[in-house]
């Protein structure tokens, strides 16, 4: 994976591990505080992280973006989904398109490997613009609820059905219910 977003000279690509110390004090400056930074790191302890990628401007990493392996059950069946959390953009390079660009990416990478549906908390106004809607949360049992807690489906059809539920890994801290 090699390709740029609007800002020239921004490569976007898989994390390595040599990025690790660069991604956990970009989530701290974009976050103001470690619980981001410190939930990317126990969800790549527990093995859950599926597709993590970083902006890259120069040697600098300026944004990072983590999809992790998240336990959806539909009517008593299995999906294949992930949570995207966290995603961060260096605060002075935030409105440039970097973001958007990490998501784009990383749904299409998400999907390419067979990933059915991701789910989000965050930003009702950002986050539709990528197909997230709140309409196929609605229906899954949860820590979160309303229009922040939003969901795609990768796969037509992936989250039909009637009624459903999410069990957070301990890396995040919310209480199952
Ligand atoms: C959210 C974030 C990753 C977006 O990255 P970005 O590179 O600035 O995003 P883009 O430039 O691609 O898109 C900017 C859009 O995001 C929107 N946006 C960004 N942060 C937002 C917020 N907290 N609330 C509402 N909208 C927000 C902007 O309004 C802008 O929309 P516009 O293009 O219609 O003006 C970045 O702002 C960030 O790191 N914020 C702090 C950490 C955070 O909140 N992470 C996301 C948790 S869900």
């Amino acid at each position: 994976m090699s390709r740029t977003c609007r800002q020239v000279g921004v490569l976007i690509r898989e994390r390595q591990p040599a990025d690790d110390a660069a991604i956990h004090a970009l989530n701290v400056a974009a976050f103001g505080g470690s619980y981001e930074a410190t939930l990317a790191e126990d969800l790549r302890s527990a093995g859950l992280a599926a597709v993590e990628l970083v902006a890259c401007d120069a040697a600098d990493i300026i944004g990072h973006i983590l999809f992790s392996q998240l336990a959806v059950t539909v009517d008593a069946r299995a999906v294949r989904a992930l949570a995207l959390a966290p995603m961060a953009v260096r605060p002075d390079r935030q409105r440039q398109g970097i973001g958007s660009a990490l998501v784009r990416q990383g749904l299409a990478r998400t999907g390419a490997l067979g990933w059915q549906a991701v789910v989000v908390v965050g930003h009702p106004r950002f986050y539709p613009r990528f197909g997230f809607s709140a309409a196929p949360a609605r229906k899954l049992r949860a820590p979160f609820s309303g229009d922040a807690f939003m969901a795609i489906e990768l796969e037509a059809g992936a989250l039909g059905g009637e009624q459903g539920r999410i069990a957070y890994p301990d890396a995040f801290g919310v209480d199952a219910r």
